[in-house]
């Protein structure tokens, strides 16, 4: 599974980019707005320090909802950098927009999923990723990993390539329960990743080995 970072916080992207184990970063107005960056030029700037840290996919979301307003937006965001991938809400001219960038051969986000009807769609128009928000229907009392796991049940149906993007991730047994149910990429912030790294046998066996180390020398 590949794990992706949903911050706009270039400090926890180097952070993650640090342990070796980041393979991408996902960002939204929301997330940007978070950091303070706000203004287009500010937050194409920001797209690009982001590409610079990390090796993988970045995700930079579009602000149009119109088919012609997103090709505008996500061409001029495509031609940033090579590791930029088209966000792109799952309205109807989003779908369009993800299949008209599918053919120029651009990778496509699309986002704000909630259903396995919706993600069918993201796939019937070639998207790169699905992002499915579990912790947004967690929030209202659904479960957001069965719309993981339906989601999975149906793309292995039809082959689909379509990656599920597992977003909204909230802590790290959302992490590990996606992992059990095979989305491909899931992401997270920072907390979720490094919490992953914990537990207490692991620190007092590693103290343990240490005192006995230090005895004999
Ligand atoms: O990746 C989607 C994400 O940014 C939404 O997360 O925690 O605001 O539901 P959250």
């Amino acid at each position: 599974m590949k794990f992706f970072i949903d911050t706009a916080n270039l400090e926890q992207i180097k952070e993650a980019q640090d342990m070796g184990i980041l393979d991408g970063v996902t960002t939204n107005p929301s997330l940007m707005a978070k950091e303070g960056i706000t203004g287009t030029d500010n937050i194409l700037k920001h797209y690009v320090d982001i590409c610079q840290i990390v090796d993988g996919d970045v995700s930079a979301e579009v602000i149009s909802t119109d088919f012609e307003g997103m090709v505008r937006e996500g061409e001029a965001l495509a031609e940033l950098h090579d590791q930029i991938v088209i966000k792109l809400p799952m309205i109807k001219d989003g779908i369009k927009a993800c299949k008209y960038f599918t053919d120029k051969g651009i990778k496509t986000n699309v986002t704000l999923v909630f259903s396995p009807g919706q993600a069918l769609l993201a796939a019937k128009a070639g998207a790169t990723y699905v992002s499915p928000f579990i912790g947004r229907l967690d929030d209202i009392s659904t479960d957001g990993l069965n719309l993981i796991s339906e989601i999975r049940h149906i793309y292995d149906n039809y082959g689909f390539e379509t990656q599920i993007l597992a977003a909204s991730v909230r802590h790290t047994m959302h992490v590990i329960d996606c992992a059990k149910i095979g989305a491909d990429v899931m992401t997270g912030p920072l907390s979720s990743i490094a919490g992953l790294l914990k537990h207490p046998l692991t620190d007092i066996g590693l103290e343990k080995f240490l005192a006995d180390y230090k005895k004999g020398n």
